[in-house]
């Protein structure tokens, strides 16, 4: 069987590649990576230190806790993939926030690559001067950028051409372009469970009556959960 050119490559370039070996192993990543849709590639920037030590990390200029990612480790990283169009992507909280839109933004590039941080972050020219977008997977703090680059590449790699086999499985869904809202409740069997039971216009087999159930759900989600997501589109209350 002929295998398929990768639709995307990506290289990971972080002080912990042992983190992703599992991860980039088991379902939706390692299907993509297992069929040849996907190519990615964990690279350790440790590789591009270059004193006994190994050193990655230095004080902060200015002072206070916390040691800062040096910048030359990770430009060296980076010049090593050699020339090519690509997307560099350097993971931090500080960054702009990962959406559905920017994610189908990046599903639509060949190349991306994901820089890791850790300890009190990476020195600001990275960003400055490879140049590197900073992109923050939420408000809140990991202590690493592997989780987030791993949240990143799972939400990309879905929508990647071929990745996920039954197209009508990827909408509607929470955030998708053609809805906006969040995605409607889902059930499956038994269709009574601990006194909750299914609800009647599921079971219908009618495919209007379904569909408005389902858009009234999910506006009711939508409601509860992500009040935002409705702003400007109806009177509050
Ligand atoms: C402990 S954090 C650094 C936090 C930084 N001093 C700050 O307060 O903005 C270490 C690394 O984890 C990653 N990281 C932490 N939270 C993240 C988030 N919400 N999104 C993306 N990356 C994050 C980044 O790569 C960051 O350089």
């Amino acid at each position: 069987m002929r295998v398929p050119a990768p639709s995307m490559r990506v290289d990971v370039l972080t002080l912990f590649p042992a983190i992703f070996e599992s991860p980039l192993r088991q379902s939706l990543l390692g299907r993509a990576i297992g069929s040849g849709l996907l190519d990615v590639r964990v690279r350790d920037i440790r590789d591009h230190a270059h004193d006994p030590h190994r050193t990655t990390d230095d004080y902060g200029y200015g002072g206070g806790p916390g040691m800062v990612m040096k910048p030359e480790p990770v430009f060296e990283a980076v010049e090593a993939l050699g020339p090519g169009s690509r997307r560099t992507i350097l993971l931090s909280p500080a960054g702009r926030r990962l959406d559905q839109d920017l994610v189908r933004e990046f599903a639509g590039e060949s190349w991306l690559v994901l820089i890791c941080g850790r300890y009190e972050g990476v020195d600001e020219r990275v960003a400055q001067g490879l140049p590197a977008e900073e992109v923050s997977v939420g408000d809140y703090v990991l202590s690493g950028g592997e989780a987030a680059a791993l949240v990143l590449l799972e939400a990309v790699t879905r929508l990647v051409p071929g990745v996920v086999g039954n197209v009508e499985s990827l909408g509607p869904e929470s955030f998708g372009a053609d809805i906006g809202l969040l995605d409607h409740p889902h059930y499956t069997r038994p269709r009574s469970f601990r006194g909750m039971e299914v609800p009647d216009a599921l079971l219908s087999g009618d495919h209007a009556r379904i569909a408005e159930w389902r858009r009234q759900a999910a506006r009711e989600k939508t409601r509860r959960n992500r009040p935002d997501l409705l702003e400007g589109d109806e009177p509050a209350g």
